[in-house]
């Protein structure tokens, strides 16, 4: 009976959490150990409408279950850093101090803020040097957000070493509020055997293959853990906010046996729910889901093949499934069914009538309009208040998804076909050989704002541009 086998010997080589998943039942004693979720700032103001917290960036031991700490460095001590947790209209202040060797920023990706506190290659904090970062919360924003250092040239470098945080932005008419929420911050790493972050040497192959795809780790983690669960009883429904933090993996989201309901993109929700069997989460992207679990066992969060690769450089295993997290069922008696509202919050549309400039940004290999990033150079100039077009347009091989600073926009069509859901913005996948065309109005802030491929390692190498606002 080779079928049977073959079946047993599948089962043995699978790790503990992948079994747990697929012999689960309810209540039956999990296996893996429940997700955490990163401490949330302490605010250190008590006016009302004002949150004021302090960040640090220094070197750190953590448990990233290697066995032995690892070090690395991180926000006030922890990998993921501490969610910075605000409402609408809220004035933030951020105390920051660069406790490592060499120069950081803190960017605030996503928001819509003054130039002076967007943390961009600009504004470099130097080591020992403290900054304040600013800004005021729009009203209609709430969303999951994310920070993450942004100097030149070494953001790849100090993202994988564990510095980036969520960010989120809570509205009072939140047509959501009640449902459970957890937070899944998604990175990868390598490691060498001593448990230390393994980058690669200047000039080695693996280096050239991570400037080429981006550097991907083979150690999957959702908030710093490895395989964690999350717990749920029957019939509740709970709202998962997802941040894609990794440098370069691009996350297609399933759980087997089982629909997300999507309600929400990188800037908060959409006019209604949407259900999808999958959905890909590329890098800085950020979604909103409702799942619930299943009754007859357990459910696993999985990440599906998904080829963003030239073939030169593909993964060997690009197209193995890995499990991310359990969702178990507890035998506690089921909660009472909640009702999922179909209107959320209405997406009001940019109107294309007002756009008066549509752009042409081409996307190649490591530069956009074939030019590498110059930080006295300005690519292009719009003029406060404008609303304008931009076809973005992959014209390798390869995906790059394309992020711009300070401005939320829409997505109006991808190759022509317009997009099925309305939602707001702020990092978008250009799949190889694929054009899009987005739409932006850029109200307030004069300044400069980068734009860039979010593949850490493209931008460092300057696949990023400058748009000035004046
Ligand atoms: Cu999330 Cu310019 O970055
Ligand atoms: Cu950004
Ligand atoms: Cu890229």
């Amino acid at each position: 009976m080779p079928l049977v086998v073959l079946f047993l010997t599948a089962l043995i080589a699978m790790p503990s959490a992948v079994q747990a998943a697929q012999t689960g039942t309810p209540g039956a004693p999990p296996t893996a150990e429940l997700l955490e979720e990163p401490p949330v700032l302490a605010n250190l103001s008590t006016e009302p409408g004002v949150v004021e917290v302090e960040l640090v960036a220094a070197p750190a031991q953590v448990d990233l279950g290697r066995g032995v700490p690892t070090p690395v460095w991180a926000f006030n001590g922890s990998v993921p850093g501490p969610t910075l947790e605000v409402r609408e209209g809220d004035r933030v202040v951020v105390r920051f101090r660069n406790d490592l060797d060499e120069p950081t920023t803190i960017h605030w990706h996503g928001l819509h803020l003054p130039f002076e506190s967007d943390g961009s290659p600009f504004h470099p904090v130097a080591p020992g040097e403290r900054h304040d970062y600013v800004f005021t919360i729009p009203e209609g924003t709430a969303g999951t957000y994310w920070y993450h250092p942004h100097p030149h040239h070494r953001t790849t470098h100090q993202v994988s070493h564990g510095l980036f945080g969520a960010l989120i932005v809570r509205a009072d008419d939140d047509p959501l509020a009640g449902f459970p929420e957890r937070l899944l911050i998604l990175t990868d790493n390598r490691f060498r055997e001593d448990g230390t972050i393994d980058m690669p040497e200047p000039g080695s192959m693996q280096a050239r293959i991570d400037e080429e795809n981006g550097r991907e780790g083979d150690v999957l983690f959702v908030n710093g853990q490895v395989a964690p669960r999350i717990d749920t009883r029957v019939g509740e429904v709970q709202r998962w906010r997802i941040v894609n933090a990794s440098a370069a993996r691009v996350y297609r989201l399933a759980i087997p046996g089982s629909t997300m309901l999507h309600v929400g993109s990188d800037g908060g929700l959409f006019d209604g729910p949407l259900a999808v069997p999958e959905l890909v989460l590329a890098n800085s992207e950020r979604a909103e889901v409702l799942v619930s679990g299943d009754a007859g066992g357990d459910l696993e969060l999985t990440t599906l093949p998904y080829d963003r690769y030239i073939p030169q450089t593909r993964p060997r295993d690009w197209k193995t499934p890995r499990h991310l997290l359990t969702l178990h069922t507890t035998a506690d008696p089921p909660v009472a069914p909640m009702t999922i509202p179909d209107v959320l919050r209405p997406v009001e549309p940019i109107d294309a009538s007002e756009a008066t400039t549509t752009r042409v940004v081409v996307l190649s290999q490591g530069m956009i309009n074939n030019r590498k990033m110059d930080a006295a150079r300005v690519d292009i100039t719009a003029a406060l208040g404008s609303t304008e077009i931009w076809e973005i347009e992959n014209v390798v091989g390869m995906d790059h998804p394309f992020h711009l600073h300070g401005f939320r926009f829409q997505i109006l069509d991808r190759n022509d076909v317009p997009v099925p859901v309305r939602s707001w913005k702020d990092s978008v996948n250009v799949p190889k050989h694929e054009r899009l065309r987005i739409i932006v109005r850029f109200e307030d802030y004069p300044g400069k704002w980068m734009f860039h491929c979010h593949i850490l390692n493209h931008e460092d190498m300057g696949m990023m541009g400058v748009l000035e606002v004046s």
